[in-house]
């Protein structure tokens, strides 16, 4: 084989080379930071920040796989607040809650109750039944807040009939649409549950803010349940990452699972540098932010626009209809705002870099907006009858007509 020249080398290495930074990306990143402030689209929009990535690249170098120490300290620091014995990094929410499951899960037939709103059932692309094998019972709560002991216990499925799939988990979210679970309600699931040897697993992406919110600790939190993931990357305002805590062995095993669905990372230390900084100084913001999803809320009912789902922590949802609004009006009102302001339908989302001017500013666009159509002649008779359904989706897009 003839050997391969200095100069050939060189024009295959020119191939390789990449350079994806744009001629003026810190401008560019300055400009980001300014845009997600006015975006209320989700709080996994947030961007770390300078005195993040300081702190984050200063982080261990191992090889996650093998062994990464600043990773294997989170690990064991978010097991310890949770009141867990260990804990696993893991790069997605849903990667942890289905392996969570998986984990749990040994020998089908087996079925897994949620809420019928919940992530796991609803936007997880399906995986509960890809994953596991397991049949899901979604349950919608009775007083359209929060699942109760009284909604699970007519559905869990037990018995040795041989049609049947046996209920063996119940998986919880806290919060779950930005609405926090009464903690009397977790215990009185769980302790049933424990009884008839179900596993309670907590979809905890957001369950920082129960804690922010009620005062109840994380320990106090995560004590119902066998399994808890706990996402960085949401409220938090991490680049990355979820843990999930459980007990040693079923950690250990979780690791295994981890590496099978392909999620076992390497120089993982910089991540968990990110998501250090944002325990330390992020958790402290989101008192604040409640405290902007409220003012939404206040500023929203002011105008007489209907809220179908309340700012109890960082989100609310809410319809126009009341005010002869429609959302495609305000979505594409709002992106021709001097300084634009980015929604998608009848979620908003408020995060640890929204700006407290963008709130006003969608507040007065919204009361523009009400004078135009009142000023064109439309009055409150004219909203229209309110749908009735089995199951109230508070997820509505904006769609223009066509
Ligand atoms: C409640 C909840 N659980 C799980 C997830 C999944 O997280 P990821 O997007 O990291 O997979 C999300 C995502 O937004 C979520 O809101």
């Amino acid at each position: 084989m003839p050997s391969l020249t200095d100069v050939r080398f060189a024009e295959i290495a020119q191939e390789v080379a990449c350079d994806v930074l744009t001629k003026s990306q810190d401008d560019d990143n300055i400009l980001k930071l300014q845009e997600i402030s006015r975006e209320f689209v989700s709080d996994t929009i947030t961007v770390p920040t300078k005195e993040m990535n300081a702190y984050a690249l200063r982080a261990s170098l191992g090889d996650d796989v093998y062994f990464e120490p600043s990773t294997a300290l989170l690990e064991a620091h978010v097991a310890k607040v949770t009141g867990k014995e260990a804990g696993l990094f893991l790069p997605t929410g849903t990667m942890s809650n289905q392996i969570a499951l998986r984990t749990h899960l040994q020998q089908p037939p087996y079925s897994v109750i949620t809420d019928a709103r919940a992530h796991i059932y609803r936007m997880e692309a399906g995986g509960t039944a890809f994953h596991s094998g397991a049949n899901s019972i979604p349950i919608i709560p009775d007083n359209e807040h929060h699942l109760t002991w009284e909604d699970i216990e007519a559905r869990i499925v037990s018995g040795t009939d041989v049609h049947v799939a046996p209920t063996r988990i119940i998986a919880l979210e806290n919060t779950l649409n930005g609405t926090i679970m009464p903690q009397k309600d977790v215990l009185e699931i769980s302790k049933n549950a424990h009884t008839r040897d179900i596993i309670m697993h907590l979809d905890g992406a957001r369950i920082w803010h129960v804690a922010a919110e009620t005062g109840l600790s994380m320990k106090e939190l995560c004590d119902p349940f066998d399994s808890v993931s706990l996402c960085l990357s949401k409220g938090l305002g991490a680049p990355i990452g979820t843990i999930l805590v459980g007990s040693k062995s079923f950690i250990t095993k979780a690791r295994w699972f981890r590496k099978l669905f392909g999620g076992g990372m390497r120089q993982t230390g910089y991540m968990v540098g990110c998501a250090a900084y944002a325990l330390t100084h992020n958790f402290p913001l989101l008192p604040r932010v409640h405290a902007l999803a409220r003012r939404m809320q206040q500023g929203l009912e002011e105008l007489g626009v209907g809220i179908l789902s309340p700012a109890e922590t960082c989100m609310l949802f809410y319809d126009p209809s009341p005010i002869g609004v429609e959302y495609w009006e305000i979505v594409e009102g709002a992106a021709q705002l001097p300084q634009p302001i980015k929604l998608n339908g009848s979620r908003l989302v408020m995060h640890i870099q929204t700006s407290p001017q963008a709130i006003e500013d969608f507040l007065e666009l919204i009361r523009t907006l009400k004078e135009e159509k009142a000023a064109a002649g439309w009055k409150p008779e004219n909203a229209p009858p309110k749908k009735k359904t089995l199951f109230r989706d508070v997820y509505v897009k904006a769609v223009r007509p066509a």
